[in-house]
This record gives structure tokens, C-alpha cells and sequence, in this order.
């Protein structure tokens, strides 16, 4: 009998990280490998990485230099470095010299070329396969869902928009949609499991899909009504959007179908005109609110959630206490805060006035108080009220309601079923997370 094989898989960074995890383990598990949770006993090892920070990548790079001591006792383990990081220029090289011991280096556009080169591995020595530029679209890859409740599609692939901090755009390539026919075929697929409660539509920037293709027709609300008439009892949110596509008629669909989440992310990033400028974002800060107006008012129980980042260059505290103005404003349910990292290639790198990292660290610091302190106001409405939700389980594994809004609340007692719909009701807060029992 052969003896079992394992792989261990460690994933750093956003969602579509995630889901190219989930890709990974469909080619490994094909080809006979086990998942394991411990690295000490794997035959393959895959670090999927992220460089969207600073901090990101000096984790992963000291993550890979505690996988030498492993690749000493194991000479047979397979090292796989793939994900963000290894589409920087230079960074295969860099890899090479410094963990010589890495098997392969693999990019973000020909991931799947993987499976093949482990069906074909003969213990071969450092290799890198990253091409510089994205070809098409894989379709039928073999996916091995992480989640037993909420699945992730990807609908387009790559960004065009060159927000002058970001390093996605490098890394990702440019803007290329999925056909409308693929993603319903997968949706449906998925429907018809009926495990899932939530399926997340995913690409950098959804507004602007199937914008590519020019037929005058083909948008993201195009998309969005041919999947909301997929039966079966499942809600769609997608993430992420841009400000500046987000249309009206997107905000009409969702308050009119009971499909699409009530859980929208919209990054504003700062409340800052002069810093919106010079990031690129190509709106201001009247524009993101005069959205955020409508949505409140169109949509019923809308959960609003943003990325912001302090510290860009050249940000004063007058532009920061803008930010803070948004915040107050827009009533966000959480917020991602974000540090700015200096990203070698963006143009913001080479901004003057650079912020120092204590006025950061500081600025950081406060917008999280603030953001607290707004959110325990909001929470405290929600004491005594009924919602009708879905019994899920949080990354913890413990059981948790989620709301129709995605609002989670924390569940006393443990006799719960997962996928069951139940009344609960919220009985306390506790910090910034709320409390409840069924009703
Ligand atoms: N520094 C800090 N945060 C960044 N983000 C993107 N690039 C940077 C950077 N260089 C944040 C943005 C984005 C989120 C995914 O990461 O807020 O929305
Ligand atoms: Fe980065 Fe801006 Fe594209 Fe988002 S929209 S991935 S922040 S460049």
C-alpha cells in the first residue's frame, strides 16, 4: 500500500487569497494528498502570500526561514512559495539567494501550472515559473471549499485603477472578467448543494466588471440579476467596490432583491479631498457620502463596512480629523485600519513627506478608539430587538447567529444546528460584540 501523503497549506492576506488556497488544495487533493494541520508531518508545504504591507511580508519571509530546520529532517518535503509576493520584481531571485532550499516559486497568474509540476516533481532543486503578464481565464478548476457555509466565486481577475499606494495592479495584472455563463454555471452548482448560506462574488474591484467586454450590455448588475434567479435559499454579497462605479442602479437592485446581502464593503480609504487625490481614488469625500445617503435610505438594514489607511504621504492632522469626520458621519458597522506601508514600484513610495511611524502609530490608534466608541452607540440600539437568523460557526468553530444583515451575535450554550433559522434575540454587548439567546 502507498504510504498516505499530507499538505499543509498556510494562507496570508485577502479573500481571493482564500480562494486560490481553496484551488491549491483541489489540485493536491486530485492528486492524493491529505490535508494536514501540522507542518512537521507534511509532505508539501504551500505558503500562498500577500505584499499588500510591509508587515505582511517580513511575517511570511521569517515563515519561510523556520522552514529550513524542517527541509533538514525532511529532505523529501516540497516547498511551494506562491501568491502576491512572488509576482514582484526581482523576488524569485531574492528568494532564491536567500532560502535556497525552496522547491518552487510559482505566480499569481499560471497557479495552475502547479499541479503538473507536482504530478511531474523528481526531487528537483529550486525552480520559479512566474510570468510577468496574466494570459486568460482557467475555467473548471477543481475547488476544495474551506467553509461548510459560505462559498467564494470569483467573477473578474486583476485591477486598472493604480491607487497610487497600491501594489495590487503589479501583481495582479489587468482587469479581465469571467464569462457570465461560467459564473452561473458555478453558482447554480452551488446552489444546488444547498449548504450554502452565503456566496461571495470576488474580484478587486466588481463595479467594473464585464465592463471588458464591451458589448454595451454585459455590468455587474447584468451578472447580479441572472444569479439572483438561481433558486435556492442563499444570499450574494461580493466584495470588493470602488466608490467611483458604484452606481445607483446597483443600489436599487440591491434594495429590491431579497437574494443580495445587506453587508456592503466600501472602501473610502480617508475623508480627505487632497489625500483621496492624491491616492488616485478619482472621488471626494462629498461624493462617498452622498452614496453612503442613498444606500441608508434605500437599503433596509444595511450593514456599511470600509478600508481606511492613515499616514499616507503628506497627511496632515487636519486631514486625518477629516477621516475622523467621515467615520462619525457614515456609522460604519466595523472598520479595516489600515497603516500606510510604502510599497516598492507604487508612485506613492516616492512621495515627499513621508509620515514617521509614530504619528502612525498614533493616528492609528485613534481612529480605533473613535471607531469603538461610535460602534458601541450603534450596538447598544440592538438590546431587546428579535432578528431572524442563521445559526453559523465562526472561525473559532463556535456556534454563532448571523443576521440577515450579517451582523454576528455571540450564542450562550453550545446545543445549536448548524444552517438552522432561528429567532434570537439580543439580551447584552460585550465590548463590540453582541449577545444573544434564541427567542
Ligand atoms: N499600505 C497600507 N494599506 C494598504 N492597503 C492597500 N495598499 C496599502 C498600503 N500600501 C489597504 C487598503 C485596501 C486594503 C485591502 O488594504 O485600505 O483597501
Ligand atoms: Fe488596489 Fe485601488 Fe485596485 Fe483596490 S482599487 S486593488 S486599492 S489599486
Amino acid at each position: 500500500m502507498e504510504k498516505q501523503k499530507f499538505y499543509f497549506i498556510e494562507t496570508f492576506g485577502c479573500q481571493m487569497n482564500v480562494h486560490d488556497s481553496e484551488k491549491i488544495a483541489g489540485m493536491l487533493r486530485d492528486l492524493g494528498y491529505t490535508e494536514t494541520s501540522e507542518k512537521e508531518t507534511s509532505d508539501i508545504i504551500v505558503f500562498n502570500t500577500c505584499c499588500i504591507r510591509e508587515t505582511a511580508e517580513l511575517k511570511i519571509m521569517a515563515k519561510i526561514g523556520d522552514l529550513k530546520a524542517l527541509k533538514r529532517k525532511n529532505k523529501d518535503l516540497i516547498i511551494v512559495i506562491c501568491g502576491c509576493m512572488t509576482q514582484q520584481q526581482g523576488m524569485p531571485q531574492l528568494l532564491k539567494k536567500r532560502f535556497p532550499y525552496i522547491n518552487l516559486v510559482i505566480g499569481t497568474h499560471n497557479l495552475d501550472m502547479l499541479e503538473d509540476y507536482i504530478r511531474n516533481y523528481n526531487g528537483s532543486k529550486f525552480k520559479s515559473i512566474v510570468w510577468e503578464h496574466e494570459e486568460g481565464i482557467t475555467e473548471n478548476s477543481k475547488i476544495y471549499r474551506s467553509s461548510e457555509n459560505h462559498a467564494f466565486v470569483n467573477i473578474m481577475y486583476g485591477c486598472n485603477n493604480f491607487c497610487t499606494y497600491c501594489i495590487v495592479p503589479y501583481v495582479r495584472g489587468r482587469e479581465r472578467s469571467r464569462k457570465v455563463e461560467d459564473i452561473v454555471r458555478e453558482v447554480e452548482s452551488l446552489a444546488k448543494e444547498n449548504k450554502y448560506s452565503l456566496i461571495t462574488l470576488l474580484g478587486q474591484n466588481v463595479n467594473s466588471y464585464g465592463l471588458d467586454f464591451k458589448d454595451n450590455k454585459t455590468n455587474f448588475v447584468y451578472l447580479l440579476d441572472k444569479l439572483c434567479k438561481i433558486e435556492g435559499d442563499f444570499k450574494i454579497s461580493f466584495m470588493s467596490s470602488h466608490p467611483k462605479d458604484f452606481s445607483s442602479e446597483l443600489i436599487d437592485f440591491i434594495a429590491r432583491h431579497e437574494k443580495m446581502s445587506r453587508a456592503i464593503h466600501l472602501p473610502v480609504q480617508s475623508g480627505s479631498d487632497e489625500i483621496l487625490r492624491k491616492m488616485n481614488r478619482r472621488y471626494t469625500s462629498g461624493h462617498y457620502k452622498k452614496l453612503v445617503d442613498e444606500m441608508y435610505n434605500k437599503i433596509e438594514n444595511l450593514s456599511l463596512t470600509t478600508d481606511i489607511i492613515v499616514g499616507f504621504p503628506g497627511e496632515t492632522e487636519e486631514d486625518f480629523m477629516e477621516t475622523c469626520n467621515l467615520l462619525k458621519y457614515c456609522k460604519f458597522s466595523s472598520i479595516f485600519g489600515f497603516v500606510y506601508s510604502k510599497r516598492n514600484g507604487t508612485p506613492a513610495a516616492s512621495f515627499d513627506n513621508q509620515v514617521p511611524y509614530k504619528i502612525k502609530k498614533d493616528r492609528i490608534c485613534r481612529l480605533f478608539d473613535l471607531q469603538h466608541e461610535i460602534q458601541r452607540s450603534e450596538l447598544a440600539r440592538y438590546i431587546g430587538q428579535k432578528f431572524d437568523c442563521i445559526i453559523e460557526k465562526d472561525e473559532k468553530g463556535r456556534f454563532v447567529a448571523k443576521t440577515f444583515n450579517n451582523k454576528t451575535v455571540k450564542l450562550k450554550g453550545k446545543d445549536y444546528i448548524l444552517g438552522d433559522k432561528r429567532i434570537v434575540e439580543v439580551k447584552e454587548i460585550n465590548k463590540n460584540e453582541l449577545i444573544g439567546e434564541i427567542a
